[in-house]
């Protein structure tokens, strides 16, 4: 497949295939899950509140799958839950996140914009490894970052911010650059298993996002809100066009800003002994030998 994802999905077909997506609860998670179902697509959904989740999974047909990523057990059972109803899975959408206090650990202990954003994701993909490699073709991995990767930075010894002061807009596009060096560790490591990944930044979106946060809360709460954001419809369109172009070495380790291939990276975001040892690092602190 030579061309890249477009806005012109409305004719594709996602019969057959089946796709999970986390952050479905709300924002461009839920609009993604919706739309994907409406294409065909058997549709997994997970959140961290049962109440909230119901209306969209009862709209894409499923139960609610519930796990607080801020709980690294709950993502656990999570994959277990996943392995439960289905023997494949076609593309995952890593899609839950946003930014949260750093002082607030998680119930592991670790920075949340650190957790929440990359470790939980980066446990639950792997634990998925198996359904991905099960998929009948090649399967698609989509991380959710941000352009706020631009003002992250990585230290590989203070993953936790244990010896440095954690700001939080600062330790929020952390987490998303992780997402871009991710997306490049699953390329380089997973590819002979039939898996691509890419990462996405949806735009500024008018959705819930920085209700954790009372700085970037504040920002997304202001009038201004109305002028400096798009719609949910229109940030969650690059995922949905993501998933309907499906595994495709063009797009296999690329970051795209809405639908442009090479988005603006981070200089660490291509730095391989970065990508190696945040995977390393990640490996060791959730478990996985
Ligand atoms: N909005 C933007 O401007 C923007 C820009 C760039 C990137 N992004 C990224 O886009 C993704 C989706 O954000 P959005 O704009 O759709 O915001 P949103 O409306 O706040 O949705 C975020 C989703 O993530 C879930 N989530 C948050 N913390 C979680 C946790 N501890 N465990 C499990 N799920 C959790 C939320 O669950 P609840 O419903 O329970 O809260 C919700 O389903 C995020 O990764 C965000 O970083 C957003």
């Amino acid at each position: 497949m030579s061309e890249q994802p477009s806005e012109q999905t409305e004719e594709k077909s996602m019969a057959g295939r089946t796709v999970l997506v986390t952050g479905a609860s709300d924002g461009i998670g839920a609009e993604t899950a919706r739309t994907l179902a409406g294409h065909g697509a058997t549709v997994l959904v997970t959140g961290r509140s049962a109440e909230k989740l119901r209306p969209v999974a009862e709209a894409v047909g499923t139960e609610p799958l519930v796990a607080d990523f801020a709980r690294l057990d709950d993502v656990r059972r999570l994959a277990a839950e996943v392995a439960e109803r289905t023997e494949s899975i076609d593309v995952l959408m890593n899609n839950a996140g946003g930014t949260f206090a750093p002082s607030k650990k998680t119930a592991d202990g670790h920075e949340p914009n650190f957790q929440i954003n990359h470790l939980a994701p980066f446990l639950l993909t792997n634990l998925l490894h198996p359904l991905l490699t099960a998929a009948p073709d090649s399967a698609l991995v989509v991380n959710t970052s941000s352009i706020a990767n631009l003002g992250g930075k990585i230290v590989l010894d203070d993953l936790d911010y244990e010896n440095r002061r954690a700001i939080e807009f600062v330790a929020y596009g952390t987490g998303k650059l992780m997402n871009i060096l991710f997306t490049r560790g699953i390329t380089q490591r997973w590819s002979d298993d039939n898996i691509c990944a890419s990462a996405v930044h949806p735009g500024p979106v008018g959705s819930s996002f920085g209700r954790d946060s009372w700085i970037v809360g504040l920002a997304y709460r202001t009038p201004l809100k109305r002028f400096a954001t798009i719609s949910v419809e229109d940030g969650a369109a690059p995922l949905i066009a993501l998933a309907l172009h499906g595994p495709d070495p063009e797009i296999n380790g690329r970051y795209f800003s809405r639908f442009s291939i090479d988005g603006r990276e981070n200089k660490q975001a291509h730095d391989q002994a970065l990508i190696d040892g945040l995977w390393e690092r990640s490996a060791a602190l959730v478990g996985l030998g």
